[in-house]
């Protein structure tokens, strides 16, 4: 099933977030199939936010993501970059609703604690980027028939 690269950002984890952001995650339902803290180099990270390099914001970004460790995380499930985005809340925490992840914790856009896949195509490059293989795990969930109808 569908995977997404979700991301708990050097202020998430330095606010001690992490614990509830796997938690909103592990609640609805998804399965972990990866899971490290990493301190991001700035290469790393420019091929991570390659995007959007020409926007005014970027070396701020890219400086604020490897300033700390992050947790790194793929999650797996039903359309789980959609509604992984959804958790996440939107981008600038000021227009986030509440219920989301930003919604509930952030303020400013610049430090807006986690990070979610936009697109299938963009999850299979960030896992890709940031997981070896042998890194994802596969494995039959016990509360899956409880989770999903078929
Ligand atoms: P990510 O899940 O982190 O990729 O966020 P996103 O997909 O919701 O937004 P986008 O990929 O467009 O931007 C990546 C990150 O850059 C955002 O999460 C913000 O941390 C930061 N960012 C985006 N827009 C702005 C901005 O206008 N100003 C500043 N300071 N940071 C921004
Ligand atoms: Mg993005």
């Amino acid at each position: 099933s569908e995977q997404t690269f979700i991301a708990v950002k050097p202020d998430g984890v330095q606010r001690g977030l992490v614990g509830e952001i796997i938690c909103r995650f592990e609640k609805r339902g998804y399965k972990l199939a990866a899971i490290k803290l990493v301190t991001p180099t700035q290469e790393h990270l420019e091929k991570h936010y390659e995007d959007l390099k020409d926007k005014p914001f970027f070396k701020g970004l890219i400086t604020y993501m490897g300033s700390g460790p992050v947790c790194a995380m793929v999650w797996e499930g039903r359309e789980a970059v959609k509604v992984g985005r959804q958790l996440l809340g939107a981008t600038n925490p000021m227009a986030s609703q509440p219920g989301t992840i930003r919604g509930d914790y952030a303020i400013d856009v610049g430090r807006n604690v986690c990070h979610g896949s936009d697109a299938v195509e963009s999850a299979k490059k960030e896992i890709d980027l940031w997981f070896k293989k042998e890194e994802v795990n596969s494995w039959k969930k016990a509360e899956h028939d409880w989770v999903y109808e078929k």
